[in-house]
Order: C-alpha cells, then sequence, then structure tokens
C-alpha cells in the first residue's frame, strides 16, 4: 500500500517524523514523503535531524507569503503530485494551511486523508487564525481521525463524526520527545548558569501587530525587574514578528534573541528553563511532559487538559497578566511547585504505533 506522508511546517515535521519512521519499518507498506516547505529553513532543520529525506519536495514557501497566494499554490502543485505519484492513502499532522490543501487536494481526487493530531478545537474560528478552519475543514475530508487525547474525540462525536471512524492514539509530539530526549543533548548557547531560565516562543498570526506589541513590552519589563533572570527567545522567522522582537529587545542585556534553534537544542533548552512563555501549540503539549510551567500567550486553548490540571495557565497577549503571572512563579516556590509537576496528558510516546496498526488493519 502506497502511503504518502506530507510535511509543511516546522511542527508538522517534529510530528509526523515518528509515524513516518514507524511507517518505513512496515513490509506492508511503501511509504512516500511529501514536503510543501511551506517553511524551508525551520522544515529542513527538523527533518535532517530525523534523518528523513523528503521524495518529493515542492518547496512552496515565500517570503511572507499570504494565505490566498499559499492556498492557491500548494492546491495547484498538490493536485499534480496525486494525479503522478496516485497514493493509496494521505497522512497529514495538524492544521497548518499545508493540511488543510492536502485534505482538500485528496478530496478533488477521492483518495483517503487520514488526519493525526485530529478534533482539537477552541469553537472559536478566529481563534487561532487560520488554524481553527484548517482542522474543521480538513476534519470533514478526511477518513481516519487519530485524535490524540480523549477530549479530542469527544469534539469529534460533538461535530457528528462516526466513532468507529476516531481512534484515540495520544499526539506524536510525545513519540518525538522521547525520542529526542534520550539523547545527549546540547543547548550550543551560552547561557549564565547562576541566572533563572525563561524560555520564550510567539508567532501567532492573531497576535500580529499590537498585541505582539504588549508581548515585548511585558518581556522588557519582566528583563528589567529581575537581573536573576535571562530569557533565552529563538525568534520565529516571520517578518511579522521578527522585525519587531529585535527592533523591541535586542537592547535588552538579559534578553537573548536567536534565530530558531534546531530541535534538540530546544528540547535541551526546555530541560534547563525554569520557566516558558509561548503561544505554541507543541510546546504546551512537550513542556508538562518535562515538568516546566509553561505561560501561553493566548487567551484560548485546544489543548484544555494541562490546563485543568493546573500546569499550564493562559495569560493572553496582555502585558499585566504576563508580567503578574510570571513575577509570581519567580518569587512563591509554592505556586512555582503547583505547577512545575511532571505529568503527560498528551501521550504516551506509542502514537505512532497505534497510527500504524489503524492503517495495517485497512491494508489486511
Ligand atoms: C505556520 C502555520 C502555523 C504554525 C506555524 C508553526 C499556517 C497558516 N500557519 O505559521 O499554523 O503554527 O507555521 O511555526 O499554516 N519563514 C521563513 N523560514 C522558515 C519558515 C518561515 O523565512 O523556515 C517566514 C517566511 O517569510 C514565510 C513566513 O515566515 O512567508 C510565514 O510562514 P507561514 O508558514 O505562512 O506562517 P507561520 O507564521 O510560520
Ligand atoms: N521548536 C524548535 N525550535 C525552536 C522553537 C520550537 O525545534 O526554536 C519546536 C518545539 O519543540 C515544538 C515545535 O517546534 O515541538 C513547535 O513549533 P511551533 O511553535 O513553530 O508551532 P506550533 O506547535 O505552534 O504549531
Amino acid at each position: 500500500m502506497k502511503i504518502m506522508c506530507t510535511v509543511g511546517t516546522r511542527p508538522e515535521a517534529i510530528k509526523m517524523a515518528p509515524v513516518i519512521l514507524a511507517l518505513k519499518e512496515q513490509s506492508w507498506a511503501e511509504v512516500r514523503v511529501l514536503a510543501t516547505a511551506q517553511h524551508r529553513h525551520m522544515l529542513d532543520q527538523v527533518m535532517s535531524f530525523f534523518g528523513i529525506v523528503p521524495d518529493i519536495d515542492l518547496n512552496i514557501m515565500k517570503p511572507n507569503q499570504t494565505l490566498t497566494e499559499l492556498t492557491a499554490r500548494l492546491l495547484l502543485e498538490l493536485d499534480k503530485v496525486l494525479l503522478e505519484e496516485k497514493p493509496d492513502v494521505v497522512l497529514a499532522q495538524g492544521d497548518t494551511t499545508t493540511v488543510f490543501a492536502m485534505s482538500l487536494a485528496c478530496f478533488y481526487r477521492r483518495i483517503p486523508f487520514g488526519h493525526v493530531e485530529a478534533g482539537l478545537r477552541t469553537w472559536d474560528m478566529q481563534n487561532p487564525f487560520p488554524e481553527e478552519a484548517n482542522r474543521v475543514l480538513a476534519g470533514r475530508l478526511t477518513k481516519w481521525h487519530f485524535a490524540p487525547t480523549q477530549s479530542s474525540k469527544n469534539n469529534l462525536l460533538r461535530e457528528g463524526i462516526a466513532n468507529q471512524d476516531i481512534t484515540v492514539t495520544g499526539n506524536t509530539v510525545i513519540d518525538a520527545l522521547l525520542m529526542t530526549a534520550a539523547k545527549d543533548l546540547t543547548l550550543g548557547i551560552e547561557l549564565d548558569d547562576s541566572k533563572r531560565l525563561i524560555l520564550v516562543t510567539s508567532h501567532r498570526r492573531e497576535n500580529f501587530g499590537a498585541p505582539f506589541k504588549n508581548i515585548c513590552r511585558a518581556l522588557k519589563t519582566l528583563a528589567e525587574r529581575n537581573q536573576d533572570v535571562q530569557i533565552l527567545y529563538p525568534v520565529h522567522p516571520n517578518p511579522n514578528v521578527k522585525d519587531i522582537a529585535y527592533e523591541m529587545l535586542s537592547e535588552v542585556p538579559n534578553i537573548i534573541l536567536c534565530d530558531p534553534l534546531d530541535y534538540s537544542p530546544f528540547i535541551a533548552a526546555m530541560k534547563k528553563s525554569y520557566l516558558i512563555i509561548s503561544d505554541s501549540g507543541g510546546v504546551q503539549e512537550e513542556a508538562p511532559a518535562l515538568g516546566i510551567p509553561v505561560l501561553v500567550l493566548r487567551d484560548e486553548t485546544e489543548r484544555p487538559e494541562a490546563v485543568d490540571m493546573g500546569v499550564v495557565k493562559l495569560v493572553g497577549p496582555n502585558y499585566d497578566l504576563i508580567l503578574n503571572e510570571a513575577q509570581r512563579l519567580l518569587d512563591d516556590p509554592q505556586a512555582y511547585k503547583a505547577m512545575a509537576r511532571g505529568v503527560s496528558p498528551y501521550g504516551d510516546g506509542k502514537g505512532a504505533q497505534r497510527i500504524v496498526e489503524v492503517l495495517k488493519e485497512f491494508c489486511a
């Protein structure tokens, strides 16, 4: 059976890598890896870390690409690939434009589509934008829904997806994390070990503009008020983020700005961190498993499990909330301890295996 595995951006590569590697071990599966390269450098970083070479690479990324041009170019290019390759099954992960375009391209060619990390919902089409729409739309066109948690399965049932089409697998981000965290990890950036480390990432489209400036102002004040702290911030290359972050934060002595880190140094940075401040989906899933508290720079999340367990807290792109909550975790050991518990609500490291089992049954 010819299975095409799609990757477009950094998180898709991280979360698809365990699936690709597990499928490649199956005698019944002919695996083809398609990179849309919606991200270029950040995708390549991850693919080379996991030793996966794409069979097809569309090299689609353009600087500061708009959603419409990206979607339109993807649809045309993906359709050509599907026509040429004629896969029996196509898989994609998550809620990026690559995933939505691939689900639609498969629907038009009547090729069954498997959605990895299915069923995440905020129930608000504007947040996150455009990801909520991408995953809802892809979900309508999906044959196999690989839901990471029971709560994501419940979301799909609420939308009328049939029970037998949904498998709770755990999130493959934990498979990737366990594969990586077991290795010798080096950060490769010199830090002052006498200072507590706060790791920051931010890239959400709905935060572009004023909300992102609030985030930067809060980080600046936090750094200025706490000289015993250093903030490490690998800056996302999206110009809407990068230009502002460097403009507002590069002069602050205890804030280190750098390019996106390779996956394994980033895991090393997470493990060294006292606290993480982020709007990333993947980081919200990984950090609890490593026992690091996360303040999420969003007003809502499609990943409620860690919030319910009290190890992740939503602070929005809100200057006061970011400052107050971060300061509390720096000053109050009890509050910190309550959030720094190692829990893994998103997976047990066997997500890829469960996905393989479902596809194997289909193939038999
Ligand atoms: C995309 C996804 C988002 C995901 C995020 C993960 C969409 C609409 N957005 O957001 O869901 O959470 O990736 O990081 O699918 N760029 C580079 N080099 C890279 C990557 C990006 O220069 O390796 C720059 C380019 O100027 C590019 C821009 O970032 O045009 C935006 O990339 P895009 O994939 O459209 O959006 P992201 O904000 O990265
Ligand atoms: N990550 C990385 N280098 C970095 C920042 C993040 O490898 O400098 C990893 C992180 O471990 C997580 C993933 O990238 O697995 C999250 O990607 P991102 O935040 O870009 O996207 P999201 O998860 O929000 O879709």
